[in-house]
């Protein structure tokens, strides 16, 4: 393609290859029902201060249930002047990257790790350094002890993209601890904590930070929808004016009447409702997708435990390509994403990434069976 630029060009060519449509939440029908009648209800009663463009760091009343939401939920010590609304984590990290670095900087980021976040810092020509994640999540100890160029460190604390560990406490204050030695910026995508189903979470690393290192990004998407496209930054005090500039001059605002809609949706009461009911209902879909993968296919994959999020890993025998598995899968209609393409080194085995929120129990029978099948002719 001429005339694009050289970091352009082959990103557009692996977005096309990206698949995006993993970790699809379920339609809740009782809450999408709530959801149309609040929508319209901003529509009807619009007022002046509704339909004309809006503050771009978001509309004050859901800021404030925000900052409350993630405080008690997440242990993220913030005030509302300290929420950003964004259009989607998407639009976050794109605005931490063009805020905080400079083209040409560096970021580690997760191997294997979210595909949006490291193509939008790509995107904003920064440099890639991956670092491996072991059982307790990044591998802390393998950052380098100095670290000039690196002012960023891209995580997901609480649920690791796409393999589910969780960041220990010790290796989270250890990983500040570096951050603050190393002047570098912190971003902890938060993306589907909400979700959690054995232990109690550990706080973010926002709210054991003592530097003002962390910036904080969460998402409607999972919770909610992703056509939603609303989500936030917590920002440090000192960065609110830069990030709220830059927000106004992306694209001015989020959409005013659903920040309004969304902001009812939480106050009066919906929104906790729908994470307790759709928490219950993924805890049934995880225990009959692990119980289902274990039966059929006993001493062939492996399954680790999950405490949390919409999908799992399962990883396939030495050997077999876990590509090749997901395209014979994809010709019976089984969405299972091979975890290789999220990693930027081999990872020495392959594995499928296979989500359970979006499917009825019906479903997700039917789909182990078939991708049983598939493995099983894989393998021989
Ligand atoms: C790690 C991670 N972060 C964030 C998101 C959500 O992105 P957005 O808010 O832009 O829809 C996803 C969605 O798949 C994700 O997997």
């Amino acid at each position: 393609m001429s005339g694009l630029s050289p970091t352009v060009h082959s990103l557009t060519s692996e977005l096309r290859l990206a698949p995006f449509r993993t970790g699809m939440p379920a339609m809740d029908t009782t809450s999408l029902e709530v959801w149309g009648r609040l929508l319209a209800r901003r529509c009807r009663n619009a007022t002046r201060e509704i339909l004309v463009h809006g503050d771009p760091a978001g509309l004050w009343r859901l800021r404030v249930q925000i900052a409350q939401y993630v405080g008690a939920a997440r242990g993220v010590l913030c005030d509302p002047q300290q929420v950003v609304i964004v259009s989607g984590s998407q639009q976050g990290i794109d605005l931490v990257a063009r805020v905080l670095l400079d083209p040409g900087d560096a970021a580690v980021v997760e191997d294997p790790g979210y595909l949006g976040g490291r193509f939008a810092l790509r995107a904003a020509g920064i440099e890639i350094v991956p670092k491996r994640v072991g059982r307790e999540g990044l591998c802390v100890e393998k950052l380098p002890k100095k670290a000039k160029r690196i002012k960023l460190v891209y995580v997901t604390p609480s649920h690791q993209f796409p393999l589910g560990m969780v960041l220990s406490l010790t290796k989270r204050l250890q990983l500040l601890a570096w951050a603050a030695c190393n002047n570098t910026w912190i971003l902890e995508d938060d993306f589907d904590s909400e979700f959690r189903y054995e232990s109690r979470p550990i706080s973010a690393l926002q709210g054991l930070d003592e530097h003002g290192r962390v910036i904080y990004v969460g998402t409607f998407s999972k919770i909610l929808f992703p056509s939603i496209r609303l989500g936030y930054l917590i920002v440090p005090k000192n960065l609110v004016s830069a990030f709220v500039a830059a927000r106004s001059l992306c694209d001015r605002s989020s959409p005013i009447i659903e920040q309004a809609a969304l902001a009812d949706f939480i106050s009066e009461g919906h929104f906790a409702s729908h994470i307790r009911r759709t928490r219950t209902y993924y805890l049934e879909r995880r225990n009959l997708m692990i119980n289902l993968l274990r039966q059929e296919l006993d001493g062939v994959v492996e399954v680790p435990d999950i405490e949390a999020g919409m999908h799992m890993v399962a990883w396939l025998p030495r050997g077999v390509d876990d590509s090749c598995v997901s395209r014979e899968a994809a010709k019976r209609r089984i969405y299972a994403v091979p975890v290789s393409v999220y990693a930027i080194r081999p990872l020495g085995r392959g594995g499928l990434m296979l989500g359970y929120a979006a499917f009825s129990k019906a479903a997700i029978r039917k789909g182990i069976q078939e991708l049983a099948a598939v493995i099983k002719s894989c393998i021989n």
